[in-house]
Order: C-alpha cells, then sequence, then structure tokens
C-alpha cells in the first residue's frame, strides 16, 4: 500500500474549538478519521502530522517524503507567506495537494494569497472536511 503524508500547519490542532463557521466543528482526530478512511477506499495508507512550527513541518517532510508517494498539505496560516514550506514541498518532488477548509478567497485580502500552492499540482479549499476527500480522489488519481 502506498503511503501518503497529510500535514496540518498551525492551529489546526485547535479544530473543534476554532470558528464553525469556517472551519467547520470537526475535531483534528475526526477529521484525520474521515481523511484515512477516504484514502483506504483508493488503497492508501495516511501518516498524519500536525504542528505549530514551520520547523517541524520541513522536519517531517525532509524525513518522510523518501517513503511517500503524495502529501497532502493545509499549511494553515503559513501558507500566506512560509516561503520555506513552498521550498520544502519542491524539494521533495512529490506530488502534493493544498487543502483549506475555509473559503479563503473569500475572506480577508491576505488569505487570497498562497505562497504553498505553486509547489503543490491543486488547491482544494472551502468545503471544510469535503475539502480533504475531494483531494484524497484527486491525489490518489495521481500516484496511481
Ligand atoms: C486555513 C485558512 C488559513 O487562512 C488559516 O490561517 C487557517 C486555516 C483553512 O483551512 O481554511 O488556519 O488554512
Amino acid at each position: 500500500m502506498k503511503t501518503i503524508l497529510l500535514i496540518h500547519g498551525a492551529n489546526l490542532n485547535m479544530l473543534g474549538k476554532r470558528d464553525a463557521k469556517h472551519y467547520g466543528s470537526l475535531t483534528l482526530k475526526e477529521l484525520e478519521k474521515q481523511v484515512t478512511a477516504a484514502a483506504k477506499k483508493h488503497g492508501l495508507t495516511v501518516k498524519a502530522f500536525q504542528s505549530n512550527y514551520e520547523g517541524g513541518i520541513i522536519d517531517f517532510l525532509q524525513m518522510n517524503a523518501p517513503k511517500a508517494a503524495g502529501i497532502l498539505i493545509n499549511p494553515g496560516a503559513y501558507t500566506h507567506y512560509s516561503y520555506a514550506i513552498h521550498d520544502a514541498l519542491l524539494d521533495t518532488k512529490l506530488p502534493a495537494i493544498e487543502i483549506h477548509l475555509s473559503k479563503v478567497t473569500e475572506r480577508e485580502d491576505w488569505r487570497s494569497k498562497s505562497v504553498t500552492a505553486p509547489a503543490c499540482l491543486a488547491v482544494y479549499a472551502g468545503k471544510k472536511v469535503e475539502s480533504y476527500v475531494e483531494a484524497v480522489g484527486k491525489l490518489a488519481e495521481v500516484i496511481k
């Protein structure tokens, strides 16, 4: 079974307590359960990781990408300014998909810009957990 990395950035450990209007009411654990089940249907195993530290995400990518087939990443607010995560994604040479729970393009102006998306093959956003489920399907298609 191929493994995909599921990476959650800053503040996503607080899901369930964050603004449900934007992020839904699932906890991170519940979200991961749904993503793992969706991945299983496509014959994929998920290795999940969350960090509130930019360097933690980079270290995780560097350590785990060599044994993985693809990446799903919601960088949280790092999306909007982390060139370091952008570069780390590119360095993996793996297909990556960026995900957002909320409608990032319809909120504050600064959320419309993603500096990490150019290192990804697609962005799925605005459908809460469904964004992840759709992204799993797309990634499965790409790495099959
Ligand atoms: C988010 C959107 C970001 O702008 C925000 O900083 C987050 C979550 C989302 O999933 O909608 O923490 O990535």
